[in-house]
């Protein structure tokens, strides 16, 4: 063990505060609320790019190389999505019996590592596939073919609606995808290095970061914020509602977080997504007014704690706003995110070595 970890249980639980790796991909200051992303500003990395070629300058962060051009990665996209569907459509008897996440599990499980795409690709171009034709199968609805030629964001929603998607639901959904490509080392992304540093191939780091990604305390939060907001009903309630929550134990859905103790600066730029989406919605003023009665409350019942709005809040509100199933929540933050991921895979190939930490042993030792 090195001699500077910690030894005593209770140091270090959950390996906070513990510098595992070193990226070139992102820094999250969570003092001063500040999210850089190979070397952009939170704002302006969003602002400045298509998914195409957000995906092309993480992709070459992590490899230390100049990005690839935007029309070279949408080409590459779009024969991956191609590929996706000829394997959606094998899979659909295996579907049976499991929800949607877990097929989107299954169908990421199922991409060959050494396939015709490069894996970081072709499990990038298999998720709006998955996603968009799980959602059409629980509707009832045929699959349909995504158009390779198409833009990555334009063809996920256009395969989901069955129709061409408009300009601002395109610009909103890219803007989310953006905003959660990538932070740090969160519980997902440790988990693909992991699996990347044994040398498994990237579709396992993928498949393995999904499921951590699934768990309420990480990625699986945006649902249970419209259920709040559901169960509040109507602005006038919220304080009410918050306190018996809080009264009760409760967590409140799309508040706190492991490293921000500030505002999530990605909370503010969704939220602009959505003012842009849904200038005046009933929703929104709801969702202003629980966010308003949560901070309240939460200051007052957990005092030095610093909980403040996370992503999830907005994501919940953003997504919601764009008419998406709740049950596709977490399987679109996995297709921003799996940018991310697969970058984060490549750079650990890269640079890193085998990632096995130490643990310290409370149980009984024979003979004491
Ligand atoms: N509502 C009420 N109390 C809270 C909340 C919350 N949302 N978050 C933390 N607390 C309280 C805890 O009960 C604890 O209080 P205590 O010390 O009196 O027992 C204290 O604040 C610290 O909580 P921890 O669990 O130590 O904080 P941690 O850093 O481990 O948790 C987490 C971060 C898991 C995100 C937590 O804030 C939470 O459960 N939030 C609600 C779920 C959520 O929004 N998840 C999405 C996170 S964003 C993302 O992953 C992309």
């Amino acid at each position: 063990m090195n001699a500077s970890a910690p030894t005593r249980p209770g140091d270090a639980e959950g390996l906070e505060g513990i510098v595992a790796t070193r990226t070139a991909l992102s820094d999250v200051d969570g003092h001063a609320g500040r999210l850089i992303l190979c070397g952009q500003e939170l704002i302006d990395f969003v602002t400045g790019h298509d998914f195409e070629s957000a995906a092309a300058t993480f992709w070459a962060t992590a490899r230390g190389e100049s990005a690839e051009a935007s029309e070279v990665v949408r080409a590459a996209l779009g024969r991956a999505r191609e590929a996706g569907f000829e394997r959606f459509e094998r899979l659909i008897p295996a579907f049976e019996g499991l929800d949607v996440s877990e097929r989107l599990r299954l169908g990421l499980a199922s991409i060959a590592e050494d396939g015709p795409s490069v894996p970081h690709v072709a499990v990038t171009g298999a998720i709006p596939v998955l996603v968009a034709n799980l959602a059409r199968l629980e509707q009832g609805r045929a699959p349909m073919r995504p158009q390779a030629g198409s833009a990555h964001v334009d063809d996920f929603l256009r395969m989901l609606e069955g129709c061409a998607p408009s300009e601002p639901a395109v610009k909103a959904l890219t803007t989310y995808l953006l905003t959660v490509m990538d932070h740090g080392l969160n519980a997902s992304t440790f988990t693909a290095r992991v699996v990347a540093s044994t040398r498994a191939g990237l579709v396992g780091a993928v498949t393995g970061a999904y499921a951590a990604l699934t768990g309420p305390l990480h990625g699986g939060a945006p649902e249970p914020v419209l259920d709040m907001l559901d169960a509040v009903g109507e602005p006038g309630h919220a304080a009410e509602w918050i306190e018996s929550q809080l009264h009760e134990g409760e967590r409140l859905m799309g508040f706190g977080h492991r490293i921000y103790k500030v505002r999530d600066p990605r909370a503010d730029v969704l939220k602009a997504a959505l003012e842009q989406l849904a200038p005046a919605g009933e929703r929104l003023e709801l969702a202003r007014a629980v966010e308003r009665a949560a901070l309240e409350a939460l200051a007052r019942h957990k005092p030095g704690r610093r909980l403040e709005t996370n992503v999830e809040f907005y994501t919940a509100m953003l997504l919601d706003g764009l008419g998406m199933p709740r049950s596709l929540f977490t399987p679109l933050f996995a297709m921003g995110r799996v940018v991310g991921w697969t970058a984060h895979a490549l750079e650990q190939r890269r640079t890193g070595r085998l990632i096995r930490p130490a643990s310290l042993y409370v149980g009984e030792r024979p003979g004491s």
